[in-house]
């Protein structure tokens, strides 16, 4: 009797072991010798709004980057008044989970608090450029781990984007983020961040930027491409190339908003300009009801490529991080057209792991 039931016991214990088993491999777990791997978090998962998220970041995820609460538009909304609300949970929810924070971004042309749209004067630029930078980057020193100092500087041609900061301040603006950024937050990795840099002109333009900083005695740690890429059309050759030239220069080389879109483009060349909108159709959003399996296929493929190429290059990479959570959530739904249904990331809309999941893990040495 006694036998039978500890037998019976060491069933139950071994279906339970099974299960737990069974449990899906965690990202961060399965490349834990190799590079961070990280996540954008919104509002709602930042506030504790939206459990299975939270739930499923813990679980997966080692590094974050908050969507959009570190934006200048929401910490300083106003020219003396600061927001500090939602970056300081994501800071006490990151502390509490041990998860490092890439904070994103400090200054960008984009997502400006409404009164620097008509802003004229030089001198009132130059006074909010100090005062953003330094106040919300010596807020956080010590607690985030890394800041994109400087987000989307660079034209396709690689030339400086003529935005408020290059008018008012000149070409020198660059450098001189990074070096109060540097004063402000002396314990905080600093990077520069943006899209297309893996390919050449842009990627040339990047390397000049980040040599200038780096003569001018001004630190910078890092670059990060963002790799807003198409399923099926990932530039494998350049991304190659832009790890080793990146890298080349003595900085840690980061993939910051990694997601492959599998909706067709309204035009043929590949943006993440948020300004940038297209007229949406039938024909442009194929996929209302869900993926077909041979789409699941090219993106699980391109994760596959994407992840063997990381590993190959694991030592001059320190990140990669997914610019959301689960399908639902990523941003483009919404852009360039508005109201599309697309699946560029790992977890389903009900936060079930993809094809493409079990094709990034495959690509790990300890799965
Ligand atoms: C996007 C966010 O995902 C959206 O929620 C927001 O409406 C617009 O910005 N490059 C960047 C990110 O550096 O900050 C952008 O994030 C996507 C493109």
């Amino acid at each position: 009797m006694i036998k039978k039931l500890s037998t019976l016991l060491f069933i139950a214990v071994m279906v339970f072991a099974d299960n737990v088993d069974a449990q899906i491999p965690s990202l961060k777990n399965v490349f834990k010798n190799d590079f961070l791997i990280g996540t954008a978090m919104n509002a709602q998962q930042i506030e504790g709004k939206d459990a299975a998220a939270d739930e499923l970041i813990k679980q997966q995820f080692n590094a974050v980057t908050p969507e959009n609460c570190m934006k200048a538009e929401i910490i300083q909304p106003g020219w003396d008044t600061y927001n500090f609300d939602l970056a300081d949970k994501l800071v006490a929810f990151a502390k509490k989970n041990n998860i490092k924070i890439n904070a994103h971004n400090l200054i960008w042309h984009s997502q400006l608090p409404g009164f620097m749209h008509h802003m004229q004067s030089a001198d009132s630029v130059r006074e909010y450029f100090i005062n953003h930078i330094t106040k919300v980057a010596s807020r956080y020193d010590g607690k985030v781990y890394s800041w994109d100092v400087v987000n989307e500087a660079l034209n396709e041609d690689g030339t400086l984007r003529k935005d408020i900061f290059l008018d008012k301040l000149g070409d020198n603006y660059i450098v001189e983020a990074f070096r109060l950024a540097q004063k402000a937050a002396p314990h905080t990795k600093l990077y520069y961040n943006d899209y297309n840099i893996e390919q050449p002109k842009k990627r040339a333009g990047a390397i000049a930027l980040i040599k200038k900083i780096q003569a001018a005695g001004v630190r910078i740690d890092g670059v990060g491409i963002q790799g807003h890429w198409k399923a099926g059309a990932v530039p494998m050759a350049d991304i190659e190339e832009s790890i080793k030239e990146f890298s080349a220069l003595g900085i840690d080389v980061m993939f910051t908003e990694l997601d492959l879109s599998v909706l067709p483009s309204p035009w043929d060349k590949v943006t993440a300009d948020v300004s940038e909108t297209a007229q949406g159709s039938a024909k442009m959003n194929p996929y209302t009801k869900e993926l077909p399996d041979s789409m699941q296929r090219v993106l699980a493929k391109s994760y596959a490529d994407l992840f063997t190429l990381f590993m190959k290059y694991k030592k001059q990479i320190g990140r990669i991080t997914f610019w959301g959570v689960n399908d639902g959530q990523s941003w483009l739904n919404g852009f360039p057209i508005h109201g599309r249904t697309n699946y560029p990331l790992l977890f389903d809309r009900n936060f079930k792991p993809k094809r493409a999941f079990y094709s990034v893990i495959a690509t790990a040495k300890n799965h």
